[in-house]
């Protein structure tokens, strides 16, 4: 048996998706646990390219189960044209995919609550994908949500969105939104519900079955570290726990079944979205880094902040985590830059602090404390074999290993599957 646990160690878009597809060839059993479609992992591989925002992005693999669980958030209209793009592709999901009936359903208003309650912040909003993250946790936590299981009984599931619709009306028309009818949702939810209704089966059992004969299982963390709810920069977070712990609640898999955490750590730093970013480039480096990266949101084609490696914060995402490795990615598109900084500390008020003795506040004044590496200046593009790197691109990385704690097993020098070295 080998359960790999996947977790973006910064402020999402990591590279998850590419190291997922990567590291699923072999693998029986591919789950996402968490989050919805604010996320959007990329794939480039033999079938295509593909944006996936809810199916796990190992489905590809052709002995891999995919599976839902219960942790996750469901937009079903995102889910169904998600489908219909991979059916289209070739990737038949008729008995390789499982939805937990257990996962909420992010419903119209929980989209529209979601703008209008960043309009009411203004300049503190938290700058979210606008899927109806925030909202749909905040109804699941409160014992006002709607599952999957709900859509099973027609008279129960109208009873509860009866309910909420009162409720969320009344909140929506304070706010100057525009409210909605019982009967359109009703009917627009049922109707996508039928197109979902073969895969949702509760992937617990499988997966426990799988657990007794010894399968190999991938756990597709989406999101980073530094955007959980509890030990992200609160309140510019997302709304579901994205750390190790995570797969318990959101997947039914006891902790100490985990054998490897792997961080994916990007080999310099992005955010999309508001909050504190003590390395973040304001300057021509910051577009140069855009530029190579083609920092641009998957999900919301938003431009994604851009600075220097945090090292910092992958120390303290690995301790929070456990990491067992370490894959760095886009080490590519630092391949023009003449020299390189590393964030080794942070200093505040005078005193060198820790990530964790602050919050998200005090975060924005903190300055960085830098090492500035020599850049390798050749291209690493599509490098496979360790040996095969220039010098200077191996003491970059070695450094990084150094400021870090943690092995790196993986580096990715390209989008596409082929190009990684494993170490
Ligand atoms: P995720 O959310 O963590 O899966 O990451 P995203 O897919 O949102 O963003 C990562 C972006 O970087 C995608 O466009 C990937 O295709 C791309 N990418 C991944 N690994 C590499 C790499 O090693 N080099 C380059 N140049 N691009 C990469
Ligand atoms: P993947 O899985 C990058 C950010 C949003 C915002 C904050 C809250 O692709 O790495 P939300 O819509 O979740 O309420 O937004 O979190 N955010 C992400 N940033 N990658 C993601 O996912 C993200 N998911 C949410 O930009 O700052
Ligand atoms: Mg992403």
């Amino acid at each position: 048996m080998n359960t790999t646990l996947v977790i973006g160690a910064q402020w999402g878009d990591e590279g998850k998706g590419k190291i997922i597809d990567f590291l699923s060839q072999n693998t029986d059993f591919i789950i996402r646990f968490h989050g919805g479609n604010n996320a959007g992992h990329t794939v480039i591989n033999e079938f295509g390219t593909f944006p996936l925002h809810l199916v796990p992005s190992g489905i590809f693999a052709k002995k891999a189960h995919g599976c839902i669980s219960s942790g996750t958030v469901l937009d079903l209209e995102v889910l169904t044209q998600e489908i219909a793009m991979l059916t289209k592709a070739g990737i038949t999901l008729k008995n390789k995919l499982s939805i937990s009936p257990r996962c909420h359903i992010i419903m119209p208003y929980h989209k529209i609550l979601d703008t209008l309650y960043e309009q009411a912040k203004g300049k503190a909003k938290t700058g979210t994908t606008g899927r109806g993250i925030g909202p749909v946790y905040a109804d699941k936590v409160s014992y006002n949500g709607i599952r999957l299981a709900d859509l099973a009984n027609r008279k129960q599931f109208v009873e509860k969105l009866s309910i909420q619709l009162q409720v969320k009306n009344k909140i929506i028309k304070t706010l100057g939104g525009e409210t909605l009818s019982l009967a359109k949702v009703e009917k627009q939810l049922l109707s996508v519900y039928k197109k979902i209704k073969p895969y949702i089966h509760e992937p617990y059992g499988i997966l426990h079955k799988g657990l007794q004969e010894n399968k190999s299982f991938l756990f597709e963390g989406s999101q980073g570290v530094f955007l959980d709810n509890d030990w992200g920069t609160y309140p510019f977070v997302t709304a579901s726990t994205v750390l190790t712990g995570g797969i318990n609640s959101g997947a039914g898999i006891p902790p100490q079944k985990i054998h490897n955490v792997l961080g994916v750590v990007k080999a310099y730093t992005t955010r999309v979205g508001s909050g504190p970013f003590p390395t973040e480039l304001l300057d021509a480096e910051g577009e140069k880094l855009r530029k190579e990266g083609a920092e641009f949101g998957t999900t919301t084609g938003r431009a994604r902040r851009c600075g220097w490696f945090d090292a910092e914060l992958i120390r303290f995402a690995a301790q929070l985590n456990g990491f067992t490795a370490v894959a760095i990615t886009k080490l590519d598109v630092l391949d023009t830059f003449k020299k390189i900084k590393i964030c080794t500390g942070y200093m505040y008020k005078g005193k060198r602090i820790h990530y964790y003795d602050i919050d998200a506040h005090a975060l924005f004044s903190v300055k960085p404390i830098y090492k500035t590496l020599k850049g390798w200046d050749t291209s690493t593009r599509g490098v496979t074999d360790y040996k095969k790197l220039p010098v200077l691109a191996k003491k970059y990385l070695a450094e990084l290993e150094k400021q870090i704690g943690v092995k790196i097993s993986h580096i990715s020098t390209g989008p596409e599957r082929e190009a990684i070295i494993q170490r």
